[in-house]
């Protein structure tokens, strides 16, 4: 079955009782039970309701995973999953991790004792020589925020199968929709859900999800143990927002590639990419959103300044467009030098593009460059 009749099924579970098309909100944190010795399938919210596992096997199903967990956020869904890990324990991470993610490894788990090295995940013999004696996990973004750096998937999984090691993924930027990591052999895909799956700029969420037992089991109880689930409310706006996810996804890269006034534009499925030929072997297409470099922080202000369509604001994957400077915005946790040692650039502008026209976005920015110098 093709995705885009996928996303509508798992999105929509007929309640058995009325036959109301969409998913109950079940605004329930205890339930009744009627076994004194056996527990229902769902006693307590934190550890189970029936509205958030519709959304947890919706998202489950979509990655070709067995298992889903949602959580409150991106970054709990992530931090979730490090927390899997134990004092002793060592991730080799890509150097273009989410400035959260980045955060969460340098601030919070070092000093539980989770320690791990950043490398470039472009130079596979470079993840191999990071490896450590320790090492239990590669940690991959692909492509990543903002540069939309591509890492081979299969090569990545390959180095840590030979060395028994984990491989976990975060796959915001693509969704689902065009590319599965857990097919090519990764064993956790994490999401910041805000963004694509929920695809309305309205709540915040996380995901995490696997398709072996074990995993799952230890993801699992993190979630419940620490508590930092998706709300039922959310969770309901979640399965709503993913309805449109196949419908969400467009591109205008070649355009911008062609403006006198823009040094790069990242979007990994221009023919000029480095990266063009691994992205089209594991991914449907480059996804809908892209960044480009605009020479300085006074052009990126500029052009930010007389653009009417995008939002100016963090975030990405809305039905809104929206225009981000990641150098103040996602990525501001990082040091001048760290910055552009990742290749966030002064001038780097991020634009995820929304379902208003394309030829409309286009007009807009081409009113926007003309108050630039070429
Ligand atoms: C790639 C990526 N991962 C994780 C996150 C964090 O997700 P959240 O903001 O939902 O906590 C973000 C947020 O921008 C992101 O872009």
């Amino acid at each position: 079955m093709d995705d885009l009749t996928k996303i509508l099924q798992v999105t929509t579970t007929h309640d058995q009782l009325t036959g109301a098309v969409n998913t109950p909100i079940q605004l329930s944190s205890t339930f009744a039970q009627t076994d004194f010795d056996n527990l229902g399938e769902f006693d307590y919210a934190r550890s189970g309701n029936p509205t958030r596992l519709a959304a947890e096997n919706a998202v489950a199903v979509l990655e070709h995973a067995t298992h889903g967990y949602l959580f409150s956020s991106g970054m709990v869904a992530i931090s979730s999953v490090l927390m899997t890990f134990s004092a002793g324990d060592h991730i080799v991470v890509t150097m273009h991790v989410y400035g959260g993610t980045f955060r969460v490894l340098t601030d919070v788990l070092s000093r539980f004792g989770i320690t791990h090295t950043f490398v470039d995940c472009g130079e596979l013999a470079d993840v191999a020589n990071a490896i450590l004696p320790n090492t239990k996990a590669i940690n991959i973004e692909t492509p990543s925020n903002p540069t939309l750096s591509v890492t081979d998937i299969a090569g990545i999984v390959a180095i840590a199968k030979a060395h028994d090691l984990l491989t976990i993924a975060n796959n915001t930027f693509m969704s689902p929709a065009l590319q599965k990591p857990l097919d090519l052999g990764v064993d956790i895909v994490v999401h910041s859900a805000t963004k694509f799956l929920a695809g309305h700029s309205d709540i915040l969420a996380g995901a995490a999800v696997t398709k072996q037992d074990d995993l799952a089991g230890q993801i699992y109880f993190i979630q419940n143990a620490v508590g930092a689930t998706l709300g039922v409310l959310d969770s309901w706006l979640l399965l709503r927002g993913m309805k449109t996810l196949g419908v969400r996804m467009t591109q205008l890269a070649t355009w911008l590639a062609e403006q006198p006034q823009v040094n790069a534009v990242h979007y990994p499925v221009l023919p000029t990419y480095p990266d063009y030929q691994v992205q089209l072997t594991q991914a449907e297409n480059g996804g809908a959103v892209l960044s480009f470099d605009v020479g300085s922080i006074e052009n990126a202000r500029q052009l930010v300044k007389h653009l009417t369509i995008p939002i100016y604001s963090v975030s990405l994957g809305g039905v809104e467009s929206i225009i981000s400077y990641p150098p103040k915005m996602s990525h501001a946790e990082l040091s001048t030098a760290e910055q552009l040692a990742s290749g966030i650039t002064p001038g780097l502008l991020r634009y995820s593009v929304g379902l208003e026209s394309i030829t409309d976005i286009i007009a807009d920015l081409a009113n926007a460059f003309s108050y630039l110098g070429e």
